[in-house]
């Protein structure tokens, strides 16, 4: 069972300069909350409480200032320093300590799931005993992508940004790892970019026969939010969800709330966090 989970929340954004010039990607709003409240929203619903954030250095005041008090969460929020981006892989040498010897989750900050059966879908990664797992999802563009071919269910290949198809299945930014991975990640070399790539780790469990997918099916919405033209668009998903239903995409009160990890009081110290808004207007409602 995967009880601990980890948040690449740095990088550079370069992609969104100037946005991401003073501050960074994840703290930028999709809709009506921060990037970040979305993959940390991901990781509670998979049933993870105790969770690490990777930031940039210099960035953590901001951290604890943008998101609610973790108790009030009912959940575990650590944190650590990334001197630069050296790379995906790095999350699990910066979070060794954390890790211990559990098994662990990765999800990268700027990913947004959403879809129906997704919260079961992840409870079933959780199980997770020996090797990885990744989740796929079609795209139509694969030349964008990181893909995994298969043959009768399995993966037999990974090819990084391939120019001729040879799959339409984009590995997302979330993983599932035995707690191999800090042994593996420890074997990696740079690659020309000059960073550690995850599909080289991602190699190492296909070659051992050990890299099981999962599927995102056709309901489900996977946007990665790299580029300005992709906040925008999640934005607008956000937007035209929440407000057609009336109900809050990675609301974190109300995924506690119906755990029962935190309760009334609880989502009172949140309203007083959040101040006068649509947000604490919403968590109101709650109670
Ligand atoms: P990228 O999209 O590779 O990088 P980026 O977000 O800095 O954007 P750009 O390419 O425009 O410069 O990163 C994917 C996610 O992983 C993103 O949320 C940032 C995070 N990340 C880290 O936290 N540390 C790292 O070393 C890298 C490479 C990424």
């Amino acid at each position: 069972m995967i009880n601990k989970g980890i948040i690449l929340s740095g990088g550079m954004g370069t992609r969104m300069s100037p946005l991401t010039k003073a501050v960074n990607k994840q703290l930028l709003p999709i809709y009506d909350k921060p990037l970040i409240f979305y993959p940390l929203s991901i990781l509670m619903l998979a049933n993870i409480k105790d969770i690490l954030i990777i930031v940039n250095k210099g960035q953590l005041d901001q951290y604890r200032k943008i998101l609610p008090l973790d108790n009030n969460l009912g959940i575990k929020i650590s944190y650590v320093e990334q001197k630069s981006p050296n790379g995906l892989p790095e999350a699990f040498l910066l979070g060794k300590k954390f890790i211990g010897n559990s098994n662990v989750a990765l999800i990268l900050g700027d990913n947004f799931f959403y879809g129906q059966s997704l919260s079961k879908t992840l409870r079933s990664c959780t199980k997770l005993k020996n090797g990885a797992k990744i989740l796929l999802h079609r795209v139509n563009k694969p030349e964008r992508y990181g893909v995994a071919k298969l043959k009768k269910n399995k993966i037999i290949s990974l090819k990084e940004k391939p120019k001729k198809f040879v799959s339409d299945l984009a590995v997302t930014g979330l993983y599932f790892f035995d707690n191999k991975v800090i042994n593996y990640t420890k074997t990696l070399k740079p690659s020309k970019r000059g960073e550690l790539e995850i599909v080289d780790l991602l190699k190492i469990y296909l070659k051992k026969k050990q890299l099981n997918a999962e599927y995102l099916g056709r309901g489900g919405a996977w946007l990665d939010t790299g580029s300005i033209e992709d906040f925008y668009k999640t934005s607008s998903f956000v937007s035209a969800i929440e407000n057609r239903q009336g109900f809050k995409i990675a609301c974190l009160e109300e995924i506690s709330l119906n755990k029962k990890w935190i309760g009334k009081k609880e989502i009172a110290n949140s309203i007083k966090f959040y101040g006068n808004c649509d947000y604490s207007k919403y968590l109101s409602k709650l109670i």
